[in-house]
């Protein structure tokens, strides 16, 4: 199936820390591969602006050389390429200084029809100086956006101090927050899963649902990152983002429409309706030594940091959807694949009259976001022969590449939110408000383990993570699935 290209309009996209990584990694090889599809308008530039002191032909050099790196050869196309490197600008700024913006703004008015869009790929720290300097200077028009990415406050007050910067020189309908897990091709399809299809949403609350369970594991480690990531930890670098706009989507009502407030109205009240975490419906870990790696301790420097590499919780959604199921999330480094998938497992059947139905685990959706993406049910059927009456489990599989005939090629999270950021579209954007309640969600938990002075226990890589993590589950009846790729 080939996927609809739909325009946007021609567009000016300036990128702060355009040398950065993120851009290098992310935002330039997913403008590439817009181009590549016919998606970037004749006319339409990418402007970087750092503060290195190079030219455009220097800059464009450094791109030509990320996108060597960062495109898969099969989408290298040199015409394109060379296309793309002429849509490349560059001005020299000082984020916090004078020079540059002057120019910037001049280069801007070379095409006032264009949309306006700034990236600030750079250090929270700058946001909001950033977006003063935009506003203040008349570079940024009143329909211009500005997008920023996480990490969106370490803590409520921090986020809460960020938004107020933002929101004093920018309206909230032109700031963009990126979650990259809201540009996942699955993660959307959770959506159409349950709003475009009458089956599951009779079945999707507490009567009919017996446990949730969210997992994003990953099997890297934090060598390279130790700095950034011990300051964090998996609670602020994967729960209260990511894992929390999963939860969000899998758990909230249905919104009346597919219209940005109505979606992001209804995400707001799941997060609201969140019970407070006790430490006994969490367990936290940190990677061993093993396998030929150095453990997270060594990896951070820091023999006595008590950040977690893993954490699973038990949640718990207090609303009359929703009462009495739990949602068990679970994310870490150096587990034993790399799996991110939202499992909703159903009830048996009310009445059996197959006494082995019991003993199986029961239906199950699983939306698999990678590797692999696409949606299995389980289902029970009977085990083809004679004999008698034999059930087993099978799945249903739609996996996405097989199905949709996508070549395993679906479009990087980041193409559809840029894109997404010049059509003026929010609803997989963050609103200040969601923000902000996650982490008035998460900020008590992140006190109490602090204040309780334990340490996060020990795994080893390549397992679930601790055992502990067993015992969330268990007193519950519930077993954890399988990490496995
Ligand atoms: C980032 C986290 O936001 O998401 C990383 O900072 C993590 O620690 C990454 O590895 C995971 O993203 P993805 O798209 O690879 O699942």
């Amino acid at each position: 199936m080939v996927s609809t290209v739909i325009p946007v309009q021609p567009f000016d996209l300036v990128i702060f820390g355009a040398t950065g990584d993120l851009s290098h990694r992310k935002i330039l090889p997913s403008l590439y591969r817009r181009m590549l599809v016919g998606q970037m308008p004749a006319g339409s530039r990418v402007i970087g602006a750092a503060r290195s002191k190079m030219n455009k032909a220097e800059f464009r050099k450094s791109v030509r050389d990320a996108l060597e790196q960062f495109v898969e050869p099969k989408h290298k196309k040199p015409e394109t390429l060379d296309e793309f490197i002429n849509a490349i600008d560059y001005v020299a700024v000082d984020a916090t200084g004078e020079a540059g913006w002057a120019a910037l703004g001049k280069k801007l008015e070379e095409k006032p029809a264009s949309v306006r869009a700034f990236y600030l790929s750079v250090a929270p720290s700058l946001f909001g100086p950033i977006a003063a300097r935009l506003a203040q200077s008349g570079i940024a028009t009143p329909e211009s956006r500005i997008v920023v990415e996480k990490p969106l406050g370490h803590d409520l007050a921090s986020a809460k101090a960020l938004n107020v910067e933002l929101k004093q020189h920018f309206d909230e309908h032109q700031i963009y927050r990126i979650d990259h897990y809201l540009g996942k091709e699955t993660v959307q399809n959770l959506m159409a899963i349950r709003f475009a299809n009458a089956l599951f949403e009779p079945l999707w609350n507490s009567h009919y649902v017996e446990q949730v369970q969210i997992t994003v594991a990953e099997s890297i480690g934090v060598a390279g990152r130790g700095a950034y990531y011990d300051k964090s930890g998996a609670m602020r670098d994967m729960v209260q983002n990511h894992m929390m706009q999963l939860l969000c989507l899998t758990a909230m009502e249905p919104p009346s429409k597919f219209d940005p407030d109505a979606v992001r109205d209804e995400k707001l009240k799941v997060i609201r309706a969140l019970d407070p975490l006790k430490i006994s419906d969490t367990v936290r870990g940190q990677y061993r030594a093993g396998g030929g790696d150095a453990s997270y301790l060594e990896h951070v420097g820091d023999p006595n940091s008590r950040t977690e590499s893993f954490v699973a919780l038990r949640v718990h959604v207090s609303n009359w959807r929703w009462s009495g199921t739990p949602f068990y999330l679970r994310t870490g480094k150096k587990l034993s694949a790399r799996m991110s998938e939202i499992c909703v497992v159903f009830k048996h059947p009310p009445h059996t009259i197959f006494p082995q139905v019991d003993a199986l685990r029961g239906n199950a959706l699983i939306i698999r976001l990678q590797p692999n993406e696409g949606i299995t049910l389980r289902v029970a059927i009977k085990e083809p022969g004679p004999g008698g009456m034999r059930l087993v489990e099978v799945p249903l599989d739609m996996t996405f590449a097989n199905t949709l005939g996508a070549d395993g090629d679906l479009p990087e999270a980041y193409e559809r939110l840029i894109m997404d950021v010049i059509r003026g579209n929010q609803t997989l954007f963050m609103r200040g408000d969601e923000v902000e309640a996650a982490w008035a969600w998460a900020d008590p938990i992140l006190n109490a383990w602090d204040e309780s002075g334990s340490r996060p226990l020990p795994y080893d890589p390549g397992s679930a993570g601790p055992i502990d993590v067993y015992k969330l589950t268990g007193t519950d009846g519930h077993l954890w699935r399988e990490i496995a790729a």
